[in-house]
Order: C-alpha cells, then structure tokens, then sequence
C-alpha cells in the first residue's frame, strides 16, 4: 500500500497572530479575498507586470520615486474608496487590460497588502482568493509539503470570506488521497464553517461585514468577482518583495 505524504497546515484568521520571523523559509498562502487578492490575481491576468505590496503611504512614495513614472501605477484604499492622489483604488473592476497592462503597481491596502508584505521571509507566498482556488490548491497538492495559511482579516479581526476560503483549500486538499493533511482547531474550524456557508460563497461574501460595508459604498459589483470560483488560473508568487505570476519550474521545486 502506497504511504500518504503527512503535510500540516497552520491557520491564522488575522495577520496579528503571527510574528513575521516565524515565518521565515516557510510556505504561506495570503488570502484576501474581499479584495485585494482578488485584485491582485485579476491585474496579474490582465496583463500587469508585477505587484508591490507596502503597508506604508511613505513605502509608496519612496518606491514610486526609485520606478518610472510611465510603466508605475499608485494603487490602494483606505476605508474601501480610492487612496488621494492615487491611480487605482482596490476594485478588481478596475485593473484591465488597458489600464494595467505592462505596468508596475504599488499596492497600499488596509488588510491584505500588510498581511501579504508581512510573509516576506517566506520560502514561498502565494495569494489565494476563490478566483484562483484550484491553482492553488494543485501548487500545494504537488508541493506536498507543509504550509501556513494567513487569512488578511479585517482590521485585525476574523472575517468570514477568508476563513471560508482557507476552508475550501483544506477540505479540497483532504479530498487528495495521496496526501494525509493534519491542521489546527483554526483550519479544522475553518473546514467546518466552509461546509455550512461554503456552498453558496455570493451568498456567504454578500452577508459578511465587509461585502456589506462594501455594498453600502457602491462596490456591490466587486462582490461576485470575488466570489466567482475558479475563473482564473493563476498563481501569484511573491519573492524579493514583489508579487508575479509562478513560472512552471518553480511549481515543481517548491
Ligand atoms: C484590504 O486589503 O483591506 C481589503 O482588500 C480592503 C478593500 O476591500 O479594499
């Protein structure tokens, strides 16, 4: 009988959790899906040459000073609207073809780009959202190695569209039987909530905090691209502090 490979998988439901150092040459999943993975995955589809993700106003000054001003974009919100003086605010609406194409973007955001800039040490970062979900779940299946989950949250708080998602990532990987996936109460907690409000995520993201707040500002369009599964098949990796689509041979050293 061939042995399952035993792979463990940490969860945190809020970047605060978590000192950065620890997780220095580990493999980490960022999951923001409302919204700036989901921005993230969709400007890297459209075209975009690499993403910068800060958790600092000054971060994007200093950066966008050392860039070419043609080829950079400024993008970013705060409270969900668009950043003053900024190119692009975090709707995935935003990021086409023709805006982004090419470019550079700095990426400023309340959760997810901190969450993101926070994995910086790891072995490997990849950003996850429902739109990229089975990518990411063959990366991890074929990687068969243990991994750390940090789900963006919202202000520090557990939200419901990140654990969810984290959910669905470790049930599909316990539905691969080459694999035998161990987790803590977070990711057994998250399996849980992803079997009760998993099955219908438009619902499930439009009835959380943040789908609301972002309904009530006039970004209730966001919602389900946000929560269309599975309709980009891409794998942003982050390495030197910048985010770009996995190339091929990574996928099969991690
Ligand atoms: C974040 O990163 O905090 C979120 O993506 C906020 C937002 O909805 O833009």
């Amino acid at each position: 009988m061939v042995s399952k490979k035993k792979i463990y998988a940490e969860v945190h439901f809020t970047p605060s959790q978590v000192d950065e150092m620890t997780l220095k040459d580990k493999n980490v999943v960022v999951i923001d899906v409302l919204r700036a993975s989901t921005t993230v995955i969709t400007a890297l589809h459209n075209g975009a040459k690499e993403i910068i993700p800060v958790n600092s106003v000054e971060s994007v000054v200093k950066i966008s000073s050392s860039l070419f001003g043609d080829v950079t974009l400024r993008a970013g919100e705060r409270n969900g609207k668009m950043i003053e003086g900024f190119n692009l605010g975090n709707s995935p609406l935003e990021y086409t073809e023709e805006i982004v194409k090419g470019k550079s973007i700095i990426l400023l955001t309340t959760n997810g780009s901190p969450a993101m800039v926070k994995g910086r040490h790891a072995k490997n970062l990849l950003i996850a959202g429902f739109v990229n979900l089975s990518t990411v779940v063959t990366f991890l299946s074929e990687m068969q190695n243990d991994f750390v989950i940090i789900c963006s949250g919202k202000e520090s708080r557990f939200c419901m569209e990140d654990a969810v998602c984290a959910g669905r990532v470790l049930n599909m990987l316990k539905e691969n039987d080459t694999l035998n996936v161990f987790t803590d109460d977070a990711g057994e907690t998250a399996m849980l909530l992803d079997k009760h409000v998993g099955k219908n995520i438009a619902k499930m993201i439009k009835h959380s905090e943040h789908g609301k707040y972002l309904a009530e500002i006039g970004f209730g369009d966001d919602l389900k691209v946000c929560a269309a599964l599975n309709t980009i098949s891409l794998l942003p990796i982050l390495a030197n502090n910048i985010i770009r689509v996995a190339k091929e041979p990574l996928k099969r050293t991690a």
